[in-house]
């Protein structure tokens, strides 16, 4: 399978996800304006590949005259929920070489995604079905994924493993990513309609849901994609756990909990687009999932567990 984001020299080539699961289309980003464009109608997307993508972002725009201040807000501003994006576009800015700076980070994505796959396997390690929602794979980081790097880890050692993925309305980043994802690896996927997912949880059909994250605040409080608190209140109700996999690089101990966390909101054709109607829409492309709703996180640091306050400050204060 082809790398999500590529660096090429002087561009970046990304796959075009919008135009999956139909053909497989590389683009290549040579300006600014390109990775902009590229991370708003979300051609690239998953909190991790946004932030690589703007990295090498700041990288071109540097190439291009452009001021530290115009790339931090034109690129860090493209989208407002997964800290990543903000994060990395600043640490790029901040470095003596902007490429290698980009390049470290692409590497340490890939490498957090092994780890998340290893401490996720361990957790799960006695559970064959999970459940998933959006696409946190291959094409939503620069490895093997964070919720879906744990997939693979089991499969890859051998273990069963089955996936049940919601569609993901309204962009259908389950129905058209995460099943061509793993349909192309092998593994076996179940897609099911974002409202079938509490009656497959009541029915038994998952041991775990297991989601990436966007913006994990100091409190536990989880940002990710829209769906993602009804997904956690089914869990609850049907007694399944319910984990949350991320990198530490998704969390953001400055953002205190759920309700400082920005959610954006998508146009409105998204919805409409399948009937055509012309109504009100209400399309916020994250929603907040509370701390008390998750079992634990899964991260490239280990498993933190409950009071997430504590274990969360601590994996970042044995970070320094
Ligand atoms: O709008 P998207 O497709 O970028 O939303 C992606 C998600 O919500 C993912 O779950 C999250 O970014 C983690 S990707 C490893």
């Amino acid at each position: 399978m082809l790398n999500a984001i590529e660096w090429c020299d002087d561009h970046l080539e990304v796959i075009d996800q919008t135009h999956l699961p139909a053909r497989l289309e590389v683009v290549k980003l040579s300006t600014v304006d390109d990775v902009v464009d590229a991370i708003k109608r979300l051609a690239v997307r998953g909190a991790p590949a946004i932030g690589v993508c703007g990295a090498f972002g700041v990288v071109i725009g540097l190439r291009e005259g452009r001021t530290r201040d115009d790339l931090a807000k034109t690129i860090g501003d493209a989208r407002p929920t997964a800290v990543n994006l903000r994060r990395d576009v600043d640490r790029t800015l901040q470095a003596d070489d902007a490429l290698d700076e980009a390049l470290e980070i692409q590497a340490e994505d890939r490498e957090s995604c092994a780890r998340i796959g290893e401490f996720g396997r361990a957790e799960l390690a006695d559970t064959t079905r999970v459940m998933t929602h959006c696409n946190t794979g291959r094409l939503a980081t620069s490895g093997i994924g964070t919720a879906l790097g744990v997939v693979y880890s089991k499969f890859e050692a051998g273990e069963p493993i089955e996936v049940i993925a919601t569609e993901t309305r309204p962009l259908l980043q389950g129905g058209r990513l995460t099943a061509w994802e793993l349909h192309d690896a092998g593994v076996p996927v179940t897609l099911i309609p974002d409202s079938a997912a509490g009656a497959a949880l009541q029915a038994g059909k998952a041991g775990a849901v297991i989601v990436g994250c966007d913006r994990v605040a100091a409190n536990g409080d989880t940002a990710n994609k829209i769906g993602t608190y009804q997904l956690a209140v089914f869990a609850r109700a049907a007694n399944v756990p319910f984990y949350v996999a991320g990198p530490l690089s998704s969390f953001d101990p400055d953002t205190p909990d759920g309700r400082s966390i920005e959610i954006e909101f998508r146009p409105p054709e998204e919805v409409t687009n399948a009937s055509g109607i012309d109504v009100g829409v209400w399309n916020p492309a994250f929603d907040v999932t509370p701390a008390h709703l998750i079992t634990a996180f899964i991260t490239d640091a280990g498993v933190l567990r409950p009071p997430f306050s504590v274990t969360i400050a601590a994996a970042f204060g044995a970070q320094k």
